[in-house]
């Protein structure tokens, strides 16, 4: 009990509402703290509570505006470290610049391992993030990663709607791991749409491998950003005969036509988290939010008392 009191909670701009939800489960209140702009742009950060030696956790996706977010989140860092924090824990539900994770043609940058180096360098002890575009981004760091999944807050949705004899589908050879992990607990078939993408905002479908026909779909991704790739695996699975389609992804990025592709796309149901924030009154009406909170809460009290994260992946 005296171990929980020594833990801190912060919250950036990017995401108050789940600090606040995630500050809920654990039953303790947010650091008194300023997180503004100056007229030019720049941010101006105050923490105003005595902080020496806590167990402080920063809650910070890097979502859009993804630039202000980062670099947001890197001075809150380097607040904490020079205010002489016990422990400093970046909690980035929302990894951005993931999908930069290789060079795959020249000169072009690693933009994830340039994220990793700054939350590093700025002061970041360990990391807690969630569903990250490739796993393999762990080791871009040198510091502990505790990297979380929202399938189980998902799959819970998705058992609620007892969705007959499921296939899981995957809008891109690349998730195929992620949608056979669904489908081995929703004992499931799995199918692939080939999905190749043309640039950053522009995707085509070349076939569906698997049988779709008469099939109730449950397509899984873990982000919908302009949601291009994932109406498309829609469009193609109605074509091909799924009789519903149900769409479970991590993170709603929703950038671009992406709310006005999911308000015009075949599909019964979308299922998100709040990894994001969301403006509710814009989403189309058959979108529903799950919240990771209580996960996010669950990983930020184990961690505080040295308990296994890993239990929380089942
Ligand atoms: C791709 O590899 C990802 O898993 C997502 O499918 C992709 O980033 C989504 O982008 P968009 O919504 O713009 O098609």
């Amino acid at each position: 009990m005296e171990r929980i009191n020594e833990l801190t909670l912060l919250t950036g701009s990017a995401h108050p509402q789940l600090a606040k939800d995630v500050a809920i489960h654990l039953d303790k209140h947010l650091a008194d703290a300023v997180t503004e702009r100056f007229p030019d742009g720049e941010c101006n950060i105050k923490v105003n509570e005595d902080i020496r030696g806590r167990d402080v956790f920063v809650i910070q996706p890097t979502c859009p505006p993804v630039n202000d977010n980062w670099v947001e989140l890197m001075l809150l860092l380097d607040t904490l470290k020079r205010s002489s924090a016990g422990r400093i824990t970046a909690v980035v539900p929302y990894f951005g610049y993931a999908r930069k994770d290789r060079k795959d043609e020249g000169r072009v940058p690693i933009s994830a391992k340039v994220v990793a180096n700054t939350l590093v360098g700025a002061g970041a002890d360990r990391i807690v993030t969630l569903d990250m575009h490739a796993a393999q981004i762990q080791g871009f760091f040198d510091i502990p990663v505790d990297h979380l999944y929202s399938r189980p807050v998902l799959m819970q949705a998705i058992y609620g709607m007892g969705i007959q004899s499921p296939v899981v589908v995957t809008p891109d050879v690349g998730g195929t791991k992620m949608a056979r992990a669904y489908a081995k607990r929703l004992h499931a078939d799995l199918a692939i749409v080939d999905k190749r993408r043309l640039s950053g905002s522009e995707t085509v479908v070349e076939h569906v491998i698997g049988d779709v026909e008469g099939r109730n779909c449950v397509i899984v991704d873990d982000m919908i950003s302009t949601g291009g790739s994932i109406t498309q695996a829609a469009t193609v699975l109605r074509s091909a005969g799924a009789k519903s389609v149900v769409i479970a992804v991590s993170h709603a990025v929703l950038c671009g036509p992406a709310i006005q592709r999911l308000t015009e796309a075949p599909v019964d149901r979308i299922l998100v988290t709040d990894s994001v924030p969301q403006n509710m009154a814009e989403l189309p009406s058959n979108l529903g939010v799950c919240s990771v909170a209580p996960l996010i809460a669950q990983a930020i009290r184990n961690i505080h008392l040295s308990e296994s994260v890993s239990s929380l992946f089942q």
